[in-house]
């Protein structure tokens, strides 16, 4: 992974408007400096999500996440941190240096090793590549006839052959200077029980596996004998994470993808639309859809066709994958056909045009859902048109579009002869429940910031909050008040804080703040590594407290003083040195007389 420079971090930081960026995914109302808007991260109906222009930070206040512009794109988008800001960089035209000088030994090491992985993973497409037109190979090659692929597209995918030999792609990757553990750490290998390291691949059709950027990460083999595993894929790798990328999306994008993206089960699938001019077709690797690669999807294309296989098991795959892409607000479409069982062999069977009629014919996924529902029950049967009422309505209950509901209301009501009245009174209800544990949700979730302080502080829950509440607004104080921060740095002892996360928080505003002229949240929040704090720092520094004086600064210094010192002297008196713990007490009384 590569490792930015700071300085590079913090002008992309500066570069994007905070608000500018969320109003593309939050339609935000602006309030003074601030803009309000629906979380994007929690459910809600009520807006709590906060976005201050000036601080170029954003809270929501209902479910606590928080964060500046990198953790806005790494949650929206799924991202880490390095994507994220490539992406920004990207978005602001900043070209990112990399940091200088060895002292990140251990990411210097693994960046290197990625970059070998990544290196071994060419070359191995190559030689599988070449593999097709040494001797040996006609097997593969009239496999590849009679699947009709042609040898334009297999170049286009890189489609390769790894034969029946135990050493091929070792022999040729050591030669190339690799170490057997590196061949194995690629996953192009594997090491049995007894140590002995020999190729993954064996009589396999090789499908290279390609990101969006152009590496190659990963392979999927398809036996060409009667391998019990009619697919294999590479393991997880350093460079490879088969639930974060989608098969072929490298190309799909280099098509546009204007009318979407068509999600496919298989490789084959995904090739055969290609060689037939559809070029946005993309699969999953080898698992059912995952959260990522629907997240993915939203992020490539406004719509998304899911055509899987035409079997029992395809059709309850594109169930759940149509779930998760809901969930992910995705725009879904359904394709559904007969007489094949999946896209590959429908395009062979019935030509490119009847597809594109599908597609064309695909259906919202609510309608399919629906439909696919009503094949399962018994109309004509009293009870199994109940289970099937209740069942519908549990579907349309979860549809937000008054309008979508109201149509689909009255087509059920032809359908089981019920009228609508009564669905509609079914679906109030569920929709009545639904709302209702949610608003609980909400409420609990907001009172997670006083049940936080409970729980940081010591003493007394009232005591607590409000030495709390006094510790927050001095770190908030001297983070962007520089003459609070000289008040507090000659008086405020760390161990004054009553808790661990405040305390922390302290020495880093203090450290900062020596070294930098100018401070920013946003950048601030880059420099801290822990979760925790960062997530305490966000909460802190979101709050406003700039109408407050120096004089309150060294009042809520004297403050924390005082029951710092009150604490101390209780635990004087539990150790029995009574005559110490006076002294202080009178030092607290001295003080306000
Ligand atoms: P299918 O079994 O539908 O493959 O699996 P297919 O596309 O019809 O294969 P052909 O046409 O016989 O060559 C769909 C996808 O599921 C994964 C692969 O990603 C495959 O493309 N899969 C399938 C595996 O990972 N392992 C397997 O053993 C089978
Ligand atoms: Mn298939």
């Amino acid at each position: 992974m590569a490792r930015y420079a700071q300085s590079s971090i913090n002008e992309v930081s500066r570069r994007n408007s905070l608000s500018e960026l969320v109003s593309g995914y939050v339609r935000l109302k602006r309030n003074g400096t601030s803009y309000v808007g629906l979380c994007p991260f929690h459910k809600e109906k009520t807006p709590s999500f906060h976005v201050d222009e000036e601080k170029q930070l954003f809270y929501c206040f209902g479910c606590g996440a928080g964060g500046n512009i990198f953790d806005f794109v790494m949650r929206a988008e799924n991202l880490d941190f390095v994507d994220a800001l490539q992406f920004l960089a990207q978005r602001a035209g900043v070209t990112l240096v990399e940091e200088q000088g060895g002292s990140r030994a251990d990411r210097e090491e693994e960046s290197q090793k990625r970059k070998r992985i990544l290196e071994m993973n060419r070359l191995a497409a190559r030689h599988f590549y070449e593999n097709l037109s040494k001797p040996g190979a006609e097997a593969a090659l009239s496999y590849m006839q009679r699947r009709g692929l042609s040898k334009r597209t297999a170049i286009k995918f890189g489609v390769g052959f790894a034969p029946e030999a135990w050493d091929d792609m070792l022999a040729y990757l050591q030669a190339e200077g690799y170490t057997p553990e590196e061949i194995v750490t690629a996953g192009l290998a594997v090491r049995n029980e007894k140590g002995r390291v020999y190729d993954k691949f064996r009589n396999r059709l090789m499908f290279p596996i390609i990101d969006v950027r152009g590496n190659v990460i990963a392979f999927g083999g398809r036996t060409l004998g009667d391998d019990q595993a009619k697919y294999m894929n590479s393991p997880e790798t350093p460079v490879f994470h088969k639930g974060r990328h989608l098969f072929s999306l490298n190309l799909a994008k280099q098509s546009g993808m204007k009318e979407g993206l068509i999600l496919v089960e298989g490789y084959m699938d995904v090739i055969s639309l290609y060689q037939a001019g559809i070029c946005n077709a993309v699969a999953g690797l080898g698992t059912a859809l995952t959260e990522d690669q629907a997240r993915l999807l939203k992020r490539y294309a406004s719509q998304v066709y899911v055509c899987y296989d035409s079997d029992e098991a395809g059709q309850k795959a594109a169930q759940k994958a149509i779930a998760l892409l809901t969930e992910a607000e995705n725009t879904v479409k359904v394709i559904s056909y007969k007489g094949a069982k999946d896209p590959d062999e429908y395009i062979q069977k019935k030509g490119v045009e009847s597809f594109r009629a599908l597609l064309a014919e695909s259906k919202e996924s609510l309608e399919y859902q629906l439909l696919r529902l009503r094949q399962q029950y018994d109309l004509y049967d009293a009870a199994q048109k109940i289970s099937f009422l209740t069942e519908a309505a549990k579907i349309l209950a979860e549809v937000d579009s008054e309008v979508a509901r109201e149509v689909y209301i009255k087509r059920l009501s032809a359908e089981t002869d019920i009228s609508s009245e009564a669905i509609k009174t079914e679906i109030s209800k569920l929709i009545y429940y639904k709302n209702k544990k949610e608003t609980r949700k909400e409420m609990y979730a907001q009172n997670t910031p006083e049940k936080l302080s409970a729980d940081f502080s010591a003493g007394s829950r009232q005591q607590a909050t409000a030495t709390y509440k006094t510790e927050r607004m001095l770190l908030n104080l001297i983070f962007y008040h520089r003459r609070a921060f000289e008040i507090a740095s000659s008086t405020v002892k760390p161990e004054w804080f009553t808790s661990d996360i405040h305390e922390k928080l302290f020495s880093a505003i203090a450290a900062y703040r020596e070294r930098e002229e100018e401070v920013s949240a946003p950048e601030f929040l880059t420099t801290l590594s822990d979760e925790v704090l960062r997530q305490a720092a966000v909460s802190i520094l979101y709050q406003d407290f700039s109408g407050e004086t120096v004089q309150a600064v060294k009042e809520a210094a004297e403050k924390l003083e005082t029951a710092y010192l009150k604490k101390r002297a209780g635990q004087l008196v539990g150790e029995g040195k009574v005559k110490e713990a006076n002294e202080i007490l009178q030092r607290i009384k001295g003080r306000r007389g």
